[in-house]
């Protein structure tokens, strides 16, 4: 079973501790906010397949929540989790407390600009803010070889990027594919939330993604047709709610002209289509992305 460390002061130990047996041991981390699937799963045994040590952050970060999102009622298991870490090869979980991680008020942010400026981060004002911020905290703290992320969340993995690029981190960002449902709902903390009803219609975004990459095969497929054919199949089902449906430069997220040919797009890098809907209170993310050509 892994060793829980709830304080930084246990953290730090344990790594010294280890660290000074194995010299040159290297070190996987996997940050995470609980509520433990298989997608994290995945992540998990990649990293204990990679490493000679993997630490679990589980960390419900109450900086990059909004004052109106779900915070409070962010869904938690800790022995179900616990249960997760030992089954896929943590040797270490981190769970500190919200004092424990901002023992007084944080005044100091990590800020990544340009990358953050679409989607999830138009959407949800300061949420990779408090990402950014908690992310290199966790870098500090256990000072990893490798760390990794889920292109599920294709825009963490860029903004994350970007931080540990620009801040000249020594570890080697992983992203990881999304693991889905076997009917196509990508993998989520937050499906629980789903009614029955909103479950059968949530399955419009992986599906809308799987029709995209067959448009994006037809000649003269443009960047303006692509999104706009992926929003109306979404808008088919009553109960979606489309927070955005883009096709972005990935993983610049810099914003394709409309008018441009997908061919030519993808001539300059790979593209990221990237999906947000709302299913009632839920808000679902997915996404695909087409490589360069
Ligand atoms: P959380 O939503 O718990 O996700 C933790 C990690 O699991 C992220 O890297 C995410 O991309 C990955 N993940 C989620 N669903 C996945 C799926 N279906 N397949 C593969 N990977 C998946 O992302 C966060 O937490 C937080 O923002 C965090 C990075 C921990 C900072 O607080």
């Amino acid at each position: 079973a892994p060793i829980v460390a709830r304080t930084v002061a246990e953290l730090k130990g344990l790594l010294r501790e280890r660290r000074e047996r194995a010299p040159g041991l290297q070190t996987g981390l996997v940050p995470t906010m609980g509520y433990l699937h298989d997608g994290h799963g995945s992540l998990i045994r990649r990293s204990a397949a990679e490493n000679g040590l993997t630490v679990l952050s589980i960390f419900v970060n109450p900086l990059q929540f909004g004052p109106t999102e779900d915070l409070d009622r962010y869904p938690r298991d800790e022995a179900r989790d616990l249960e997760v870490a030992r089954r896929e090869g943590a040797d270490i979980v981190f769970m500190p407390s919200v004092e424990e991680m901002y023992p007084r008020r944080p005044l100091t942010r990590v800020l990544v600009s340009d990358v953050t400026e679409a989607l999830c981060g138009a959407s949800r004002p300061g949420h990779f803010d408090g990402v950014g911020t908690v992310v290199a905290k966790l870098f500090h703290l256990v000072a990893p070889t490798k760390a990794y992320f889920g292109l599920k969340d294709a825009q963490q993995v860029a903004v994350v990027r970007q931080m540990a690029d620009d801040l000249n981190f020594d570890v080697e960002i992983v992203p990881c594919p999304t693991l889905r449902e076997p009917d196509g709902l990508a993998l989520s903390s937050r499906n629980v939330y789903l009614s029955p009803e909103q479950r059968a219609e949530a399955l419009v975004l992986s599906r809308t993604l799987d029709k995209a990459k067959q448009w994006a095969s037809e000649p003269g497929m443009t960047a303006g047709e692509l999104q706009r054919r992926a929003r109306e199949a979404i808008l088919r089902s009553p109960l979606a709610d489309i927070d955005y449906a883009e096709l972005r430069l990935y993983p610049s997220l810099a914003a394709i002209p409309p008018e441009q040919p997908l061919s030519a797009a993808l001539g300059q890098s790979e593209a990221l289509l990237a999906l947000a809907v709302k299913f009632g209170g839920t808000r679902l993310i997915d996404n695909a992305i087409f490589p360069k050509k």
